[in-house]
């Protein structure tokens, strides 16, 4: 069929052409921005799952109706290593210039941006980090002690009584938050506590992977008096079915049961791997409905397209030990693994890949279900390893594992 009306979007935060099985979510998140800007408490909402379910997706959405609320909006993503305030600071500031261009002087706006500004004399002293720059005079003694949980609530309250001296509300978005360290965390839990202590307008909203729940550590039963932390999972058969159905009808194609069946039974209902079956059956298909010998020769393409992208993407950033571990557990079958088996397959003590384990976890590629315990954050991916043997091979050169073992486990 012809690829230019495609309607499928596979891809790391490319908005499906239906947003499937997610209303009740979109529902619980507009309650609370609705709440929020009329200074009522809210809970703020952190996003949990594995890669490639729609997180993303979902925070994006959410943004767009808090957009269309006229809430002011932060919007930054977790990378590997990058701190958190250098993240933060230039879209606080961003705000806070909005909200002092739209009236008369205020003054709650104009101490807002002294506040900012001593904590980023702070931050900046401490680390280095900051790039931007904002022409005020500190406001000392303020948000300046250096120390990040102390510094980052002052700092919050202030732009929070700033919106709401503006008759404004301020809604944060945080992707990928498993990438801050715990204090920085920390930092931000109490930041929201204290916003809702004073009752301000300001509102979180992040995703990130399962690991999250586990970084918390101390802060956890505090962070569940602030936050929910839904669950973002894989689709129900009929909301698969919608996924793949709704966007094909509104170009006058259709897929046959059968095929429907046979894509919800390979994808597992997770979302990247319907929108890549759609994606490719709908190429494959010579005209509508789209058939099960469609979507079945549509497989080769799926598999090539995942392992060359939602497979590859992280991969590649792995040094050969990382690697060969992730190989190990990929042997041991279906997860969560124990990680004295996965030891054990590499001839070493559990104790002794304590340090490569944790460098998995920071880089997001595994994470801990229960203590002593691992599994992929990408669904699948035990079997992106298998398939890709070959080429494995190479990548660990002599870091291999010895191909007795290998080799056996895999036939
Ligand atoms: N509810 C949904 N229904 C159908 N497709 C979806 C849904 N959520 C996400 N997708 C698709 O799944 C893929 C991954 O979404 P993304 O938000 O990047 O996941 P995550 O952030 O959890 O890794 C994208 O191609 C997106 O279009
Ligand atoms: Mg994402």
């Amino acid at each position: 069929m012809n690829p230019h009306r495609n309607p499928f979007a596979p891809g790391a935060g490319t908005p499906p052409p239906e947003l499937s099985g997610r209303s009740h979510l979109l529902t619980r998140a507009e309650t609370a921005i609705s709440r929020i800007q009329n200074g009522r408490p809210e809970k703020s909402l952190i996003l949990v799952g594995l890669r490639g379910v729609g997180k993303t997706v979902l925070l994006n959405e959410i943004r767009r109706r808090a957009e269309a609320q006229k809430f002011h909006i932060g919007r930054i993503e977790g990378h590997d290593g990058k701190p958190l305030p250098a993240l933060l600071i230039p879209q606080l500031r961003r705000i806070l210039l909005e909200l002092d261009r739209l009236e008369s002087i205020n003054e709650h706006v104009k101490r807002a941006l002294r506040v900012l500004k001593s904590f980023m004399n702070a931050i900046r002293f401490k680390t280095g980090e900051v790039e931007v720059s904002l022409d005020i005079d500190p406001e000392t003694g303020a948000a300046d002690s250096g120390d990040m949980e102390a510094d980052l609530p002052e700092l919050i309250a202030a732009i929070g009584r700033a919106a709401q001296s503006r008759h404004r509300a301020i809604a944060l978005f945080i992707d990928e938050i498993q990438y801050f360290k715990p204090v920085e965390l920390s930092a931000l839990i109490m930041a929201m506590h204290r916003a809702a202590q004073d009752q301000l307008p300001v509102i979180l909203f992040a995703a990130g992977l399962p690991q999250i729940i586990a970084t918390l550590g101390n802060s956890k039963s505090y962070a569940e008096r602030l936050f929910d932390f839904p669950e973002i999972g894989a689709l129900s058969l009929a909301d698969s079915i919608d996924a793949l159905n709704k966007p094909a009808f509104a170009e006058n194609v259709s897929f046959a049961q059968d095929a429907l069946a046979y894509i919800y039974r390979l994808s597992q209902g997770y979302p990247f791997f319907l929108q890549e079956w759609g994606y490719h059956s709908w190429n494959q298909a010579a005209a509508t409905p789209i058939t099960i010998a469609d979507t079945e020769m549509a497989g080769r393409r799926v598999e090539q397209s995942l392992d060359q992208g939602f497979f590859r993407v992280r991969f590649d950033r792995l040094t050969p030990r990382e690697k060969n571990y992730l190989f190990a557990m990929s042997l041991l079958g279906e997860g969560p693994y124990r990680t004295g088996e996965v030891a054990k397959i590499l001839n070493k003590k559990s104790s002794d890949l304590g340090t490569l384990r944790d460098g998995l976890i920071a880089k997001g590629m595994i994470y801990a279900p229960a203590y002593g315990d691992i599994d992929f954050t990408v669904p699948r991916f035990n079997e992106f390893m298998r398939r890709n043997i070959k080429d494995l091979d190479t990548a660990l050169g002599k870091q291999h594992l010895p191909s007795g073992t290998a080799r056996k486990q895999t036939a």
